[in-house]
């Protein structure tokens, strides 16, 4: 810088200095779908291996494999290479057009001891793998991001959250981006595998899971098959649709992409669940779905209008806590809301749908920001919700700023156990829940 003229000097350090404080985070682009090599492991080796929670004190293990005659069997313990429980489960396979799917494997375990590692082999071959269970008691973290895909950034989401200490990974839809090519599941599976073979992988579906052709093919055949959760634990009747407790939390999964009407199943699945929580033994309720009922971002604005106009009044009267909903590639909170205003009983709606797809960012904000917003911002990330106790909760959002976990927002949540809406909405609520 000898040379320099004294202006240009001082644009250079004046540049410096924003970039240095990250005081103007320049949002980074799409980035490209990862390529994987072809396979070449033998093909009774288990592939793909992921967990998710199947009731209390247990677990769902599910992997593929591309021999046929490969038994559904998961040798279980709490030491390495020693197991003393061995559960059979079930499989599946699926044609798609030209693609002809693996055998996919779901093998129930348990009763499992809360926060303990277990060692596991699936199939009687390949690796070991471990994970551990949630506690059953607070504090209990989860981690959430939705829109993952297999990107770039994907693997930058994906790291990030490995580097944080957590239970349960939410996911409000959007998974693998296949979008019809089949192999493209595969290759999510092989992805996420490390992380999702270690904490069970809480899903819903996203519009990318659908993958219906008119006529031809029925929606949701890979994403049914391959990503089964717990929906008959839980009283439901469809994989779309579901609800699970861990430590003190109840979660409620519900299905953006499937009927939601008063005359629907999922709603009087809905209605039946939600009568059945007990707010002692699960102080916090949650909802995770796919698109965005508070949303000020221009993407998909409106979409989710007709699903919250049949079921905000349910979680409202139930008393949800938190909303986590995907699909739109930003990240937004909001205050506690209902019926578009400001209610303290209402829950607070967080869209996480940020997780790092193909498509890119949504930039593109509504003007003014609704009362309702608290923070919204265009960049790739992921969340962390940490239940302390039964009115206390952390939450926090992790930019991907660049390649770094970047904490950006974050809030104490109170949990509306000991707020009095309960209380003021427990008639209203019995009404609606118990009317035939
Ligand atoms: C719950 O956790 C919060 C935050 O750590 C703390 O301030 C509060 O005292 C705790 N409440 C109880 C009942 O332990
Ligand atoms: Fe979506």
């Amino acid at each position: 810088m000898k040379n320099m003229e004294p202006k240009s000097m001082i644009v250079v350090l004046t540049v410096l200095l924003i970039v240095g404080t990250g005081a103007d985070y320049v949002r980074p682009p799409p980035r490209k779908t990862l390529h994987f090599p072809w396979s070449t492991k033998a093909s009774s080796h288990p592939q793909q291996v992921h967990i998710s929670l199947a009731g209390d004190k247990h677990m769902r293990i599910t992997w593929i494999t591309s021999d046929k005659s490969s038994p559904s069997i998961v040798e279980y313990g709490t030491s390495r290479k020693s197991y003393n429980s061995i559960a059979e489960g079930e499989s599946t396979s699926y044609r798609y057009f030209l693609y002809k799917s693996g055998k996919i494997h779901h093998t129930v375990i348990g009763p499992l001891e809360h926060d303990t590692v277990y060692f596991y082999r699936c199939g009687g071959n390949g690796p070991e793998f471990q994970f551990k269970t949630p506690p059953s008691h607070f504090p209990v973290t989860f981690a959430v991001a939705g829109d993952l895909g297999q990107t770039g950034w994907t693997k930058s989401t994906i790291k990030h959250i490995k580097q944080c200490k957590y239970d349960v990974h939410v996911l409000p839809g959007d998974l693998s981006y296949a979008d019809y090519m089949q192999h493209r599941w595969d290759t999510f599976g092989e992805l996420v595998q490390p992380l999702a073979s270690s904490r069970p992988w809480m899903v819903t579906q996203g519009n990318h899971e659908k993958e219906e052709i008119p006529i031809l093919k029925k929606g949701f055949v890979s994403y049914n098959s391959r990503w089964k959760m717990p929906f008959d634990e839980s009283g439901s009747n469809s994989n779309l649709y579901y609800s699970f407790e861990v430590a003190g939390v109840h979660i409620i999964m519900l299905g953006s992409y499937t009927d939601y009407d008063e005359y629907s199943d999922q709603y009087n699945w809905l209605k039946a669940d939600l009568s059945k929580v007990d707010r002692e033994r699960t102080p916090w309720l949650l909802a995770v779905f796919h698109v965005p009922w508070y949303n000020s971002n221009h993407a998909h604005q409106g979409e989710g209008d007709d699903m919250m106009a049949s079921m905000e009044p349910l979680l409202y009267a139930a008393g949800v806590d938190v909303v986590f909903a995907g699909h739109v590639h930003a990240y937004e909170r909001s205050r506690r809301v209902y019926n578009g205003k400001l209610d303290a009983c209402g829950p607070n709606h967080i869209t996480i749908g940020d997780g790092g797809n193909r498509e890119g960012l949504a930039h593109k904000y509504l003007n003014p920001q609704p009362e309702w917003s608290v923070f919204r911002e265009a960049s790739f990330g992921h969340g962390e919700f940490r239940v302390m106790n039964s009115t206390h909760a952390f939450w926090s959002w992790h930019r991907n700023d660049d390649d770094e976990s970047v904490r950006s927002d974050q809030v104490w949540i109170t949990s509306l156990v000991g707020s009095g809406c309960l209380a003021e909405t427990s008639r209203e609520t019995r009404n609606m829940l118990i009317e035939p």
